[in-house]
């Protein structure tokens, strides 16, 4: 039977991804996009459903109870992207992280529950977990206490919190993603991936913060994509599930030496040490052997692979970029002041 998605900041970098896939795969079903259009989103990423009569994007904000209350009637599945998402954003002006991620998500479980929405799906940060020790094999599991150390995975916490509690307290159905760090296509250059790409294509060097020696769990978008449609499929409620990549552990320094390698430069000429990152959580990683065990997911890109297909994309959508890099500016200059030009 065909199905009623509000998607919310389906304009972002995931959400984007997650509509264009949804599409392709369910096209009897139909998609709702709320999406506020802030720095990060782009109605360019979703340019090719214009006409697709199963696709309408609204623009508005979730922290706009009317349009959200408007929006929830006769949905069946909520899947909410929409947030603040850049760590080092939410470290020079946190206060947009808490009105969206924390007093928006409120907002759209309120009219969830008015307006009897059968499913809440909530995407969620494994950054919510805190930070690991270096060089060791410890992972974050269903398990792990929530320790957020950055405005926004403090923000993202209570938006986690905000969802259960609709869950126990008003019977909401929901479930929650909590992944890793994404990349590929259409992500805003301002993240690890893009940042380093598009400053190699335009000459400049890669800003690597404090030792490089930080560690992150890398997922490939479709790869998340993918986890969110074996949790909607599966039907199971009132559960979280763990989303992470194919990745071993690789320091950022790593990370980008390969960046810059395959782009056929010499990472030594390209690396740009800058001061570090103010509570820079050293390392991030995912156990999704329960995911496995549940849903039957996994992820399928490899490094190597996701890689290659990122740059290729970047390369290939100049025209995207170049003009969301200019827009960024202010928040490059301020961000990379005392640590160096990004
Ligand atoms: P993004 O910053 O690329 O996109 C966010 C989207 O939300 C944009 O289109 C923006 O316009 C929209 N938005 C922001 N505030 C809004 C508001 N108040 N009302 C309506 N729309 C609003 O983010 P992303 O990387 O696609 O992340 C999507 C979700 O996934 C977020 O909840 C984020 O916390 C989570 N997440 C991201 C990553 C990652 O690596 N990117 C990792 C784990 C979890
Ligand atoms: P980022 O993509 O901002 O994701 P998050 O902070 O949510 O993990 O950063 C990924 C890692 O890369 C993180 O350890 C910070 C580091 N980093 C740099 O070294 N230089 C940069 O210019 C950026 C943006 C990030």
């Amino acid at each position: 039977m065909s199905k009623k998605l509000l998607v919310t900041g389906g304009c972002g970098f995931i959400g984007s991804n997650f509509v264009r896939y949804w599409l392709e795969k369910h096209p009897d079903d139909e998609i709702v996009n709320l999406d506020a259009l802030t720095y990060a989103g782009n109605p360019a990423n979703l340019r090719d459903l214009e006409n697709n009569p199963h696709y309408r994007f609204v623009k508005g904000n979730i922290c706009d109870s009317q349009i959200v209350n408007e929006l929830t009637k006769n949905i069946d599945i909520i899947v909410h992207f929409a947030a603040e998402s850049h760590v080092d954003r939410s470290i020079l002006a946190p206060e947009v992280f808490l009105q969206t991620n924390v007093l928006g998500t409120f907002n759209l479980l309120e009219a969830a529950v008015k307006n009897k929405v059968a499913h809440f799906h909530h995407i969620g940060t494994d950054e919510v977990f805190g930070s690991l020790p270096l060089e060791t094999a410890e992972k974050f599991t269903l398990e792990t206490k929530y320790d957020p150390r950055s405005p926004y995975s403090a923000s993202k916490a209570a938006s986690d919190h905000l969802v259960r509690a609709y869950g126990e307290t008003y019977g909401l159905a929901y479930t929650i993603t909590n992944c890793s760090n994404n990349y590929g296509p259409w992500q805003f250059p301002e993240k690890l991936f893009g940042l380093a790409i598009t400053n190699l294509l335009e000459g400049k060097k890669v800003p690597v913060y404090g030792d490089g020696k930080n560690v992150r769990d890398w997922l490939f978008v479709t790869d998340h994509v993918r986890a969110i449609e074996a949790v909607l499929e599966s039907g199971r409620q009132q559960e979280t599930f763990l989303v992470g990549g194919l990745t071993r552990d690789i320091s950022n320094f790593e990370v980008v030496s390969q960046i810059i390698t395959l782009m056929g430069k010499n990472p030594e000429a390209e690396i740009e040490w800058v001061q570090d990152r103010a509570g820079h959580d050293r390392r991030y990683s995912i156990d999704w052997s329960a995911t496995q065990q549940k849903l039957g997911w996994t992820p399928s890109v490899t490094f190597e692979q996701g890689l290659q297909q990122t740059i290729d994309w970047y390369r290939t959508h100049e025209d995207w970029w170049r003009p969301l890099k200019q827009k960024a500016a202010g928040f490059f200059a301020q961000n990379y002041h005392q640590k160096g030009q990004p």
